[in-house]
């Protein structure tokens, strides 16, 4: 059961003021040191928080694991395929979002994935998506070739208490483990919702930011980290 810490809103702090700190490169070691197995930025089209300056330093000194979330464009495959995180992870972007609106709509995406997804993976790169916790959107991610989908766990996060979000998850986490694929899950998840999914075994990996973000503030981030981690490697 793993932890990548989500740095995106170190950024978001620094660009608040357009200084060069607080440095998201100096973050990830901190979440490194606070026990991370991975860490997780978004490269947005707009820029917004994360830049191609922060990714290329992290892929030089982080020591765990790189997973870069990007929006399916041209453009993001060239910067990935310069880069080479360990990891990508497919999302949908539209401008203007506060975050990340919901998962990727693979029943009626406009271009097909398959050779994108094929392009990443040759160049030695796993690839997952991001994916609200809908049997049917399973069903496309196999024939799309990803190794790993992500569960979007925001519905859940909001109202941990519903059994059926929490229901809604497990049996899509069942449904894409007997299809062979590795399950994350992320989004919203903080230091209370989470001990709901841990309930599920199927979940290997989560992504969380900003929980562990806002906790950083007063306790320190390598200190957030290791709080959360104590949740997660404590339940199994
Ligand atoms: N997973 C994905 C795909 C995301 O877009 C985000 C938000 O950037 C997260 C996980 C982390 O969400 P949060 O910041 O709410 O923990």
């Amino acid at each position: 059961m793993e932890l990548s810490v989500n740095i995106d809103h170190i950024a978001t702090l620094r660009e608040a003021r357009k200084e060069l700190f607080p440095d998201p490169v100096y973050a990830a070691v901190e979440a490194e040191l606070g026990g991370a197995d991975g860490i997780t930025v978004h490269l947005r089209g707009d820029r917004r928080h994360i830049k191609e300056r922060d990714l290329e330093l992290l892929r030089k000194v982080i020591k765990t694991e790189l997973n870069l979330e990007m929006a399916a464009t041209k453009e993001m495959a060239q910067i990935a395929l310069k880069v080479k995180p360990d990891r990508i992870t497919l999302v949908p972007e539209s401008p203007g979002e506060v975050t990340t609106q919901g998962g990727l709509d693979l029943l009626n995406l406009k271009e097909n994935l398959k050779p994108y997804i094929a392009n990443l993976q040759e160049n030695g790169i796993k690839v997952g998506l991001f994916l609200d916790p809908d049997p049917e959107q399973i069903k496309e991610a196999v024939r799309s070739g990803v190794q790993y989908i992500e569960i979007n766990t925001n519905e859940f996060s909001k109202n941990p208490k519903s059994r059926d979000e929490l229901i809604k998850i497990a049996r899509v986490a069942k449904a894409a483990r007997r299809e062979g694929l590795t399950v994350h899950a992320g989004h919203g998840i903080d230091y209370k919702n989470i001990k709901g999914l841990l309930t599920l075994s199927e979940i290997t990996s989560f992504s969380i930011g900003f929980a562990i973000i806002a906790r950083a503030v007063f306790v320190g981030l390598r200190q957030a980290v290791n709080e959360m981690i104590g949740i997660i490697k404590g339940a199994r």
